[in-house]
C-alpha cells in the first residue's frame, strides 16, 4: 500500500484534504492525524473491520482497547449506556482537550474497538485538524497513538511515517504536536473516579472539578502486585531500542555515578546517551546528550521526552541513562512514561 502524506495547517485547514481523509475512514481505511497530545492512528470506531486493521497496522495485542474520538458533545450519548453527572462536569471543564473518560459502552460500539470490554474510552481532542477530520469521518474515530506497538508515541509526522509507512492509506502531517504526552485517562465506572494514566490534566485538577478522585496504584510502581486497569499500561511501552536506566539521587551524585558508568561502557565500545537537564547538560561524558529542559518547566520536558527517546534510536545509542523527574504536576506523567520506557529499571543512590 502506498501511504499518501498530506501537509495540513491547523489554522488554515485544507477542506478537500480533510474530506478525502474522512472518506478513507468511511470506507474502512486508516488515516494518521495530529492531535494536541500525540499523533493518532484513526479508523472507524463503529466498524469492527477497521479496528482489526488498526491492531494489525500497529502490531498491537487485540486485548488492548482503543480510544474513541468525538468532535461534539452530542456525539457521546449514542456510544455509552448513560452519561453520568461526573462526565458532564469533566466535559464542561476539560473538553475539548487531553482527557479520556472510561464509560459503560452502548451496543453501537463493537467489542473489537474496546478489546472485548463492556466499557469504552472516549476523548474529544482540541486540535482543530483532528476535530474537522473526525467530523468528516462520520463522528467516531478509534485512534491509538500512531506508533508501532511498544515504540514511543509520535510527536511529529516523521515518526508516524517511520513506523507506519506502507501500512495505512494516509498521514495528515500537522507538524509538531503541542503537548507531547498522551491524554490523562479517568475511569468513571468505578465508585470513585480513578486515574488510570496520568497526563496534562493532573489529579489535582480532576479533584477540583469532581471533589474526589483516586489513582491506580500501578501508575508509578511496578511492585504493587496488581494489574493496571488500563490494559495498555501493562505492556513495556514507549521503549527506545537502547537499554535505558533511570538514576535518582542528588544532582552531584547522579552526575558522578552516570559518568563512572559511561567510562566503563566506553571501554566496551558501546555508544552511550544521557537525558540531562539545563543544569547538567554540560556535565556528562556520553556520546549523545539530550536536554529535557529546565526542571522548573515540566511541560517542556513532557513535550520533549518521546522525541528524545526516538532520537536515541535514530542515532543507534545502545546504553542510555536518564536523570529522574519526580514532579507534582505533569512531571508525574513524565516519570510514569519514563519508568515504562526503562522497564522500571531504576538505580537509587543513597
Ligand atoms: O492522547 C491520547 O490519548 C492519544 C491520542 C491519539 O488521542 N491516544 C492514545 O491511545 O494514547 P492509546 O491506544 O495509545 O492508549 C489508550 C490507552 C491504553 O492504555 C488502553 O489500554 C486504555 O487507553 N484504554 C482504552 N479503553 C479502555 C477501557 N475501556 N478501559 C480501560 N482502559 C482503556
Ligand atoms: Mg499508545
Amino acid at each position: 500500500m502506498k501511504t499518501r502524506i498530506v501537509q495540513i495547517d491547523e489554522n488554515n485547514i485544507d477542506g478537500e484534504a480533510v474530506r478525502q481523509a474522512g472518506e478513507i475512514i468511511r470506507s474502512g481505511g486508516l488515516v494518521a492525524f495530529p492531535t494536541e497530545t500525540v499523533y493518532g492512528l484513526g479508523g472507524d470506531a463503529l466498524n469492527p473491520a477497521s479496528s482489526r486493521k488498526i491492531y494489525a497496522a500497529k502490531g498491537r495485542p487485540s486485548d488492548n482497547p482503543l480510544i474513541v474520538h468525538i468532535a461534539r458533545w452530542e456525539a457521546l450519548a449514542a456510544i455509552v449506556k448513560k452519561v453520568p453527572a461526573e462526565a458532564v462536569k469533566l466535559a464542561e471543564t476539560f473538553w475539548p482537550g487531553p482527557l479520556t473518560m472510561i464509560l459503560e459502552k452502548s451496543d453501537l460500539v463493537p467489542g473489537e474497538t474496546t478489546g472485548g470490554l463492556d466499557t469504552v474510552a472516549v476523548r474529544m481532542p482540541s486540535h482543530k485538524t483532528a476535530l474537522a477530520f473526525i467530523e468528516a469521518a462520520g463522528g467516531y474515530v478509534a485512534a491509538p497513538s500512531a506508533n508501532r506497538s511498544g515504540r514511543p508515541s509520535p510527536t511529529v509526522a516523521k515518526y508516524v511515517r517511520q513506523d507506519l509507512d506502507g501500512r495505512i492509506e494516509m498521514i495528515l502531517d500537522g507538524g509538531d504536536v503541542e503537548l507531547g504526552l498522551e491524554s490523562t485517562i479517568v475511569d468513571l465506572t468505578e465508585q470513585v473516579p480513578t486515574i488510570l494514566r496520568p497526563g496534562y490534566i493532573t489529579g489535582q485538577m480532576l479533584k477540583s472539578a469532581l471533589g474526589r478522585v483516586e489513582e491506580d496504584v500501578t501508575i508509578l510502581r511496578s511492585d504493587s502486585g496488581q494489574a493496571p486497569k488500563a490494559p495498555g499500561m501493562k505492556y513495556r511501552h514507549y521503549a527506545p531500542k537502547g537499554e535505558l536506566t533511570i538514576i535518582s539521587g542528588s544532582e552531584q551524585q547522579v552526575v558522578d555515578y552516570i559518568n563512572a558508568q559511561l567510562d566503563q561502557w566506553r571501554d566496551e565500545n558501546k555508544k552511550t546517551g544521557v537525558i540531562a537537564t539545563d543544569a547538567t547538560i554540560g556535565a556528562y561524558r556520553a556520546d549523545v546528550c539530550k536536554n529535557a529542559g529546565s526542571r522548573l518547566d515540566e511541560s517542556a520536558m513532557a513535550r520533549r521526552l518521546y522525541r528524545i527517546l526516538r532520537e536515541f534510536d535514530d542515532e543507534d545509542v545502545e546504553i542510555i541513562y536518564s536523570e529522574s523527574f519526580e514532579g507534582a504536576g505533569v512531571g508525574q506523567a513524565v516519570m510514569n512514561r519514563l519508568l515504562k520506557a526503562a522497564g522500571h529499571r531504576v538505580t537509587e543512590l543513597k
